[in-house]
């Protein structure tokens, strides 16, 4: 099945709250979708309404032996799959780094195991710059979006996006820059600032863009009232740039089967009402 993943080498872009909608607006579009947190933050969970009481969560547990990830997975009503971080301390990240250094296949087996349901497109919410789940799933990647801020600082990073040295050295960063495209989020239509570095970006990287998302309140407002952007404002702008980008994405991607296979267990613990 197909791998995104969601990157940046800059913290604060919006890489959490695109996973987060763009695997809800995928699942719209009918592909059956896992939404995988990869972020000690642990904040991908928090769009979907989980309750900051669930301590549910996969790779915290990777450096004491992971167990079964299924087994941390929740459904959201609309039938998308959340694997959330779990959480962890200062103690737990430098211990879980330590582990991955040493076998790197605690975390390379379990995604490999999700990726072989030819059925499931897997969303991956990375921690911002470079890190180990990056430089483990990149080359698994049918695509990495490098997200970057419609800011006067994302013309400086688009070097780096472009060589595909965020990704790899030598020949390996050629390779994988093939992979990269970049949403420009939080752009201010009405800032020149914002539209001037949006279009220098959008110009330099040409077909690599794969869209851009409009700066608004309503983005902000459904974190903050634990929703997806399509069932909080589905009538905002940001709303239609989601849609949009869910589509393009959907186009680069197998068609989903007419009949889904139960590759993951039915009765999963369910996630608060959306509605
Ligand atoms: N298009 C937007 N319009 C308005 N606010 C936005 C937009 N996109 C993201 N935000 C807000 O910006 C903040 C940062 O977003 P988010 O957590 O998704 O970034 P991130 O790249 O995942 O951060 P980190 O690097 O810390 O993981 C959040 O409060 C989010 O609600
Ligand atoms: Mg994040």
């Amino acid at each position: 099945m197909p791998l995104i993943c969601f990157a940046s080498p800059k913290g604060g872009v919006g890489k959490t709250t695109l996973t987060a909608n763009l695997a809800d607006a995928l699942q719209r579009l009918g592909h059956r979708v896992l939404a995988l947190d990869l972020d000690p933050q642990n904040a991908l969970r928090l769009h979907f309404g989980v309750p900051l009481s669930d301590r549910a969560g996969f790779v915290a547990g990777l450096a004491q032996g992971g167990g079964d990830w299924r087994a941390a997975l929740r459904r959201a009503p609309s039938g998308l799959l959340l694997l959330p971080h779990g959480p962890t301390d200062l103690r737990g990240a430098l211990d879980l780094a330590i582990a991955l250094d040493r076998e790197p296949d605690l975390l390379g087996r379990p995604v490999r195991e999700m990726l072989s349901d030819p059925d499931l497109v897997l969303l991956a919410d990375l921690p911002p710059g470079p890190s180990q789940p990056l430089a483990l799933l990149a080359p698994m990647a049918t695509m990495v979006v490098g997200v970057l801020q419609a800011e006067a600082i994302s013309a400086a990073l688009v070097p780096e996006i472009e060589s595909g040295r965020f990704l790899g050295s030598g020949t390996m960063a050629a390779l994988l820059a093939g992979r990269l495209r970049v949403v420009l989020n939080g752009v201010d239509l009405s800032s020149r600032l914002s539209r001037a570095s949006a279009e220098a970006v959008a110009r330099h990287l040409g077909y690599r863009m794969l869209g851009a998302i409009s700066r608004e309140e309503a983005v902000a407002e459904s974190l903050a009232c634990q929703r997806l952007v399509l069932d909080h404002a589905p009538a905002s702008r940001a709303a239609s740039d989601l849609r949009e980008i869910a589509r393009l994405i959907s186009l680069a991607l197998p068609p989903p089967l007419a009949t889904a296979p139960p590759a993951v267990p039915a009765a999963l613990p369910a996630l608060g009402s959306q509605a």
